[in-house]
This record gives structure tokens, sequence and C-alpha cells, in this order.
């Protein structure tokens, strides 16, 4: 296993649609498991493969509790896809490992039905509320080359955004 690289905002990849995994091989299982370190090391709720820089549609998502030394637990899924969404779940300070430093409100279904593959490539269908379906949507909205700062108004998104710029000019 390995920690990965996560690539930040304004990098042109986290805003490509990614690629549908159409063979889950040893090289998708290595994928995973490395995506999975990554994560408990950052540490994030979930992870996207295209926040590595891979362009695949493949998510894990940390369901570790917030118990001290729980074990840590998570699940992977390849080519997610939002079947059913309902309802309304207003998600406070959402965040992103990609988009350091900037936490926003973003309003989100309360309820999602995901179709998708698990780690071995079986079919799984899971219905998901309240902040794990808001992890699901987010982590969904990065295959499709959506962050969360694109839920925002153009005013708040355009704040971020010039902060970033400023800090980019600072560092060059
Ligand atoms: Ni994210």
């Amino acid at each position: 296993m390995a920690i990965l690289d996560i690539i930040t905002y304004p990098d042109p990849l986290l805003l490509k649609p990614s690629e549908t995994v159409t063979d889950v091989n040893d090289e998708i299982q290595t994928l995973i498991e490395d995506m999975a370190e990554t994560m408990f090391d950052a540490p994030g709720s979930g992870l996207a493969a295209v926040q590595v820089g891979v362009n695949k549609r493949i998510i894990v998502v940390n369901t570790t509790g917030n118990l001290e030394n729980e074990e840590k637990s998570w699940y992977a899924l390849i080519n997610p896809e939002i079947v059913e969404k309902d309802g309304v779940y207003v998600s406070e300070e959402e965040g992103c490992l990609s988009v350091p430093e900037f936490r926003a409100t973003v309003k989100r279904a309360s309820r999602v039905v995901v179709k998708a593959l698990d780690r071995k490539g079986e079919p799984v269908t899971m219905e998901l509320n309240g902040f794990h379906a808001v992890i699901l949507q987010h982590e969904i909205d990065h295959l499709n080359g959506i962050l969360f700062i694109d839920h925002l108004s153009v005013l708040k998104r355009n704040l971020y955004k010039t902060k970033v710029k400023k800090q980019m000019k600072k560092s060059a």
C-alpha cells in the first residue's frame, strides 16, 4: 500500500469527468487499497480516484466512527451512480481534500439510492441518508468533474478562487 499525492484546485484534471471502469483487475485493487490508505492518512471522509490523479470512476468512503482506537472501516464503489434522490439536507461546513482551507454550506439531498459495483466487481445497491448521503453525493460529483464549490453562489465561489490566485502569486 502507498500514500498517494492528492491534487488540488485549480488542477484541470479535477474538472474532467472520469471514465467508467470496464475491468476490475489487480491494478484496480491496488489503486483502491492505496486510495483508502491516502484517505485515512489525510484524513478524509471520502476520496475519488481523480483526486489522486487517476481518471477512473472509483470512490472510497470512510465509515470509521468517532470512538478512539476504533478499527478503521471503509468501503469502495466502482462506477457509482445515483438512481434516486430526495429531500433536503443542509450540509454545514462541507470541505474537500482537493479544496484546502475552505468550508461552506451546501444544499444536498437527504436520501440517495446508489447503484455501483463493489470492489470485487459485484453489483450493489445502497440507500444512504443524511451525512452519509452527502458523502456519496460529494464523491460522485468528483467523478463528474464537479467540486463542492460549484454548488455555491458565484459570489462565494469567486471569494475562494480569488484567495487561491493570491496564494499562487505569493508562492510563485
Ligand atoms: Ni472532495
